[in-house]
């Protein structure tokens, strides 16, 4: 068991929260999710999660139902509008690289769902299979990459807008989505969206809803800024994502078979390292509806 530590004015009673680097990750101790986790242990579950902003439990043993299940207590379900669910399960999309396979999927920069009106608030993984090393995950805190602006940029930023394409070519391939699937690069099953809105243009600084702080907004479906063109947008909205990246900015998730990484996706972003080739990793992934971004 990890030593307990607290990083936050109030205590924890039900849970350890030991932090795994500076700018955010705390490891959850104490907490078994499929015995049942009652509302006192919740809210401070919660109150965890707002603080580290990516909160990870190891050694759970998860049915897909108490996946499900656990993650309904912090919301309303965001399916997702491209990939495909798993057969029984439309809450769940199961991200699975076989050994034979080499493309990876979620190793760009990103917010999930950031190119939705209700962006996902949270997304909850958990490992069912991991291969014995590599396959980590990258976190950046935007809140740091926002506050750590100077003045000038931060005045500049205010009322600015990014447009966010789900099918956004900002790839190394250069392909859409479809396009993707049509010559059979793309890393999971895609479906089609239909009449779902796919681009939203949203604030390049939000505030968090929950704690009221500021945190750059900003990901790969970044596009454009509203009302620039590309030629425009592109020299500060590379500066801006290279920026969000500094290594003190960061942490890296090392995963373990059975467990469940939960992150607030309004104040990080996230990275997927594709490094683990030969191996096979399948994690389930639900994620939670959130608010319309200010
Ligand atoms: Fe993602």
């Amino acid at each position: 068991m990890a030593e307990t530590v607290v990083a936050d004015e109030q205590e924890f009673k039900h849970l350890t929260v030991t932090p795994l680097a500076g700018a955010l990750g705390a490891e959850i101790g104490g907490v078994d999710i499929a015995a049942g986790v009652d509302e006192e242990t919740l809210a401070e579950i919660h109150r965890a999660w707002l603080s580290h902003h990516v909160i990870y439990f190891r050694d759970q043993n998860m049915t897909p139902e108490q996946h499900i299940e656990f993650a309904k207590r912090f919301g309303d379900i965001h399916p997702h509008l491209f990939n495909k669910a798993l057969d029984g399960y439309p809450e769940i999309i199961e991200m699975l690289k076989t050994p034979a396979e080499s493309i990876n999927n979620g190793d760009v920069w990103h917010s999930d769902q950031m190119y939705t009106p209700k962006p996902a608030k949270g997304t909850m993984l958990y490992g069912r299979e991991i291969p014995p090393y590599g396959g980590d995950t990258i976190f950046v805190n935007l809140y740091l990459a926002y506050d750590s602006l100077s003045d000038g940029l931060k005045k500049t930023l205010a009322g600015l807008k990014g447009v966010n394409d789900g099918d956004t070519k900002n790839n190394t391939s250069g392909m859409s989505r479809m396009e993707r699937v049509t010559s059979g690069v793309a890393p999971l099953a895609q479906i089609n969206p239909g009449n779902a809105q796919t681009v939203s243009v949203h604030p390049l600084v939000r505030t968090h809803p929950e704690t009221g702080r500021k945190a750059l907004y900003l990901g790969y479906h970044t596009d454009q800024i509203e009302g620039w063109s590309n030629e425009e947008s592109k020299p500060l909205l590379d500066y801006l994502k290279v920026h969000a990246r500094r290594p003190e900015f960061t942490c890296r998730v090392n995963w373990s078979k059975d467990m469940l990484t939960f992150w607030d996706n309004r104040c990080t972003q996230h990275f997927a390292v594709n490094d683990y080739t030969g191996f096979q990793r399948r994690i389930h992934k639900i994620m939670i509806q959130g608010d319309t971004p200010f």
